[in-house]
């Protein structure tokens, strides 16, 4: 069990379309003990395998709704998102890749996604609330889309404004 390094934004891993899982073997099994550990380490609520810089098409996610007992722990290969709902909802979001930054991104408020589980088991998924959002989130990461595509331009400058200073920061 390791702790991988993050990539960061500005790392190409993170723009390009992630392979789908072809060979369910101890080298998968692996890579998602990883990731539960790197996520777990970085305090995040989900992480896509491109983030560890594995252009694989895996997330894992960690989901604790406050309101609720409910805590989902999910490691998902090879996922679609089969539904939708109608009704959107806007929360605060930011991502283990863009430390330090966060904004408000509107999504579908319900999805369904179908995948495998690492043991090549389909599982079908569905979520509302925190759940939803880290799904969709994690998903877009395996097409190389992050939180920041989703928001205005304007917000979007500003953000990076932002973020830059936080990582000029850090370097100094
Ligand atoms: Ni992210």
């Amino acid at each position: 069990m390791a702790v991988r390094e993050i990539a960061l934004l500005g790392d190409p891993v993170l723009r390009n379309r992630a392979r789908e899982v072809e060979v369910f073997d101890e080298e998968l099994t692996a890579l998602v003990r990883d990731m539960f550990e790197t996520m777990v380490a970085a305090e995040g609520a989900g992480l896509a395998a491109p983030q560890v810089g594995v252009p694989l098409r895996v997330f894992v996610a960690d989901v604790r709704e406050e309101d609720r007992e409910k805590i989902r722990r999910l490691a998902l290969v090879n996922p679609t998102l089969v539904w939708e709902g109608e009704e959107e909802a806007r929360a605060s979001e930011g991502c283990l890749s863009i430390p330090g930054v966060s904004e408000v991104v509107a999504r579908p408020a319900e999805v369904a996604i179908e995948a495998m589980d690492p043991g090549g088991r389909p599982v079908r998924v569905e979520g509302d609330g925190l759940l939803a959002r880290v799904l969709q989130h994690e998903l877009d990461h395996l097409n190389g889309v992050l939180f920041i595509d989703r928001i205005s331009a304007l917000k979007r400058r500003m953000l990076l404004k932002k973020y830059r200073r936080l990582r000029e920061k850090e370097e100094m």
